[in-house]
Order: structure tokens, then sequence, then C-alpha cells
């Protein structure tokens, strides 16, 4: 307990499961931090408190996001800072990564310093820049990533995202450069030589439907040779959307080696496989593509014992004109800052691969330590950031694009009934999201 009255914005949490684990306890927050836990914690909370009754909730730390494409610069007529923003509250997420494959690409420190900022200034979700690795995603000549680096945004992850950094003399001089700087390259891990073409999984859904095909090796080899480069660039490596049973014993390989590898998996990828296709609605068009289910099988395992370290949603939007087309002209990309959590209930908790800590451990802990974020994933516990997540586990929702707050509507999860609820959000102390509602911050009467 604490020795005073809390001043400033206070929220009470009663009845809440911590982890989900235990008997039900109150917290109390108050100047953006947890200030007491117990059943006497709401003793000193003043008159302005607001009280959350989360009987039968979860409180988890708030999830962190390494991989979302918020598509501004360029693209606000499929998502906006502001309206990713609001998905990513709703989503249960304190802090996103804003992928740089923006127009203009968040190759230089105006691009990076401006998303950071807009992203404070709509105050939902710390949305953190991604710089890319090289100019205009090119893949030629690194970017001046030491500028954006000691910007306003503290660029602290870098990523051509979208098209790999294929060249390996380039990928050695990153990572070697990102060492020295402190900095994380994240890999889009795609050999592009065998892609050419390519618009689903290489196997027999796609040879039947007559699809051109994206062999796993395209990946799996940039993988090894990019573990490779980061041993003896003595530089941290991290893998975006790991898609493959394959990658999954390749990261365990090189973890065995002492090697500084990382990766994360997407919802969709632990749900969905090539099945999918049969329809060839664009929709389930995705980069890398739906796998087949021993692939999902081996990325849910890899989740569960760590070789994958954390869930990444490359919450990617993209207008009706570019999804509602030829399967060969669609853009690859699903939303998934709303739905992930349910997915991850769905996949990993329902399936008795995590508990509520462990998916703490995947969307929170780990991301947040992976970019090196000291005020997120954090203990539940007193004089800690409050940020957070309350989650309903036994709620159950029916997804509908529209519904959703970003500007384009293109989930492959439509009309498709999920477990789990994100009831509340919680950034500094401040509530971010309720029911349903993105609650964007009052400012001196500006709203
Ligand atoms: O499916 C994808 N969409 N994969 C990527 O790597 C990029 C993303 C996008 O920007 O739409």
């Amino acid at each position: 307990m604490s020795d005073s009255a809390v001043t400033g914005e206070t929220v009470l949490i009663k009845n809440v499961l911590l982890y989900g684990e235990g008997d039900p306890t109150d917290v109390l927050l108050g100047d953006g931090v947890i200030v007491a836990i117990g059943a006497d914690a709401g003793t000193d909370s003043g008159p302005d408190v607001e009280v959350i009754d989360a009987a039968g909730q979860i409180l988890l730390p708030g999830f962190v996001d390494l991989h979302t494409h918020l598509r501004e610069p360029g693209r606000e007529d499929t998502e906006t800072i502001d309206s990713g923003s609001a998905a990513a509250a709703l989503g249960g997420y304190t802090a996103v990564f804003a992928m740089a494959n923006t127009s203009p690409v968040a190759d230089s420190v105006v691009v990076t310093d401006h998303v950071w900022r807009r992203g404070q200034e709509v105050g939902l979700v710390d949305v953190h820049p991604v710089g890319a690795v090289t100019v205009g995603l090119e893949g030629k000549q690194l970017a001046e990533m030491a500028t954006m680096a000691s910007g306003i945004g503290r660029v602290r992850m870098f990523s051509d995202d979208g098209h790999c950094v294929y060249d390996p003399l380039i990928m050695r001089r990153a990572l070697e450069y990102s060492s020295s700087l402190g900095v994380l390259i994240a890999q889009h891990a795609e050999e592009p030589r065998l892609t050419v073409g390519a618009v689903a999984h290489e196997g027999p859904t796609a040879a039947r439907l007559g699809l051109a095909g994206w062999p796993r090796a395209a990946e799996e080899s940039i993988v090894a040779r990019d573990a490779l480069l980061a041993r003896d660039a003595g530089a941290r490596v991290h893998i975006c959307h790991a898609s493959t049973a394959g990658t999954v014993e390749l990261m365990k390989w090189a973890r065995g080696q002492g090697i500084s590898i990382t990766a994360e998996v997407t919802p969709h990828h632990l749900l969905l496989d090539d099945s999918r296709l049969e329809t060839y609605d664009a929709v389930n068009k995705v980069n890398p593509p739906l796998r087949e289910a021993s692939d999902v099988a081996a990325l849910r395992a890899g989740l569960a014992e760590g070789i994958i370290d954390c869930v990444a949603t490359d919450h990617a939007p993209h207008a009706e004109q570019d999804k509602c087309c030829e399967f060969a002209a669609a853009r690859p990309g699903m939303l998934g800052l709303e739905t992930a959590l349910s997915i991850v209930a769905q996949t990993m908790v329902r399936t008795g691969l995590l508990d509520w800590r462990g998916v703490a451990r995947v969307m929170s802990e780990r991301p947040a330590a992976i970019v090196g974020l000291d005020d997120q994933g954090r203990p539940i516990e007193v004089g800690e950031p409050a940020n957070l997540v309350l989650i309903d586990p036994d709620a159950e929702w029916t997804v509908h694009g529209p519904d959703l707050a970003s500007v384009a509507h293109n989930t492959p999860y439509e009309s498709m009934t999920l477990p789990a609820r994100v009831t509340t959000t919680i950034l500094r102390g401040r509530i971010t999201a309720s029911d349903g509602q993105a609650r964007v911050p009052v400012r001196n009467g500006r709203g």
C-alpha cells in the first residue's frame, strides 16, 4: 500500500486475476504507475477514481507489436496513425512499431520523427517508427540509420519489410552498423530470385489452383544466411513473420550455436493455412503466404517452446480496389491488430499450448525486450508503469470488417466467431480503450 493519497488520474481495477492466476485482487493506478495491489488497494484512491469491476477478467501487461503497417504518410485512404492507433488500443496494444514501407519511405529522420510525433499527438498508443535499412527500400545503399536513431523518434529497429535486404554484402554492413549503434535489424526473409511472380505457398494447393508458388526455401535460405551473417558481425538479427516449419528448425539450430537471433510469428500464420485459397479470395493473399497445416503446427509448437519469441501482427490494411481483384494482381496483407489476442487465445490458449502468463510473454514481455523498451512488458508490480490490458477470457465475438477501427476492412476473419476479448487498455495509467471504444485524451479543451 502507498503511504499517501494518490493524485492525478486514478483508476481502480477490482476483482481482477493477475496473469489469470490465483485469487481475484484489486489494483490501483495513479500518476501513470501501479500504486497498490491487494484487497485494500482502493483505500487511498480519493474521490475521482474511475472504478472498473473486472470480475472474471485477466490483467496482463499491455501488448507490444513489433510489426504494424500504419500507411501514414502516403496511403491514408487505407490507414492513418490516428485510425491505426485506435485499432491498436482496441486490440490491447500499448506500443506498436510502424513499418517503414510508407510513401515516402521512412528512410530519413524527417519521416521517422513525424511518425513518432503524430503517434504522441493521437495519444492512444506509443507509435515507434521503424526506419528503412536501405534508401527507398531498394536494397542498394544503407539509409542514414544513425541519424534516425538519434532523432526524436529514437528509431531502435530498422527493416525493409515488404522487401528483403537480399544483397548479402549490404545485409552484412547493416548488421555491423546496427551492432555499433545498438539497434536491431528485422529481416523480411524472402530470397527474391525464388519468388518471382509468386502469389501463394508452393505446394499441392497452389499447383491445383494454378497459382505461382512461393517456396519455403525462399524464406529459409535467408534465415540461415542471416544467422551466419549475424554470428560473424557479432550482431542481433530479428526474423519477421516466420512462416515455415523449416524456419523453426533453423532458429533452434542458430540458438544452439549461440547466435543472437529472434523471430516473430503472425496470428494468421498460427491459424490459417493454404486451404483458404480455394475461393481465390485475395483477402487470404499475404506475404509470406499462408502455408500448410504442418507449418501451422510447427509454428505453434515453436512459439510455445520459445524458439519463436513473440507474436507480431503484420497488420497490413489495403484498399478495396487492391484486394477485390484478380488474385495475382491483389496486394498481400491482412488486418490484425484488433483480432490478434483472440487468434492467440484460439490457437495457443484453448489448445493448452500457452497459459495467460505465456500470452504475456509472447505478446508483451519478449517483444519489449527484443527492442529494448524499458517501460513496456514490465511485471505487474507496485511502482511499475501502468501499461496494461484487461481481457475477458470467456467472451466471444463475431468479426465484422466495417466495425473495426481501421480505415480498410481486409480482415480474413470476417464473420468468424472468436474467443476472448480485450475490454480495457491502459497507457501510462490512462484508459485508451474501453468496451469497444477508443478513448482519445482530452488536452486543454482540444479534445
Ligand atoms: O503481406 C504483407 N503485407 N507482407 C509484407 O511483408 C508487407 C505487407 C504490406 O505492407 O502490405
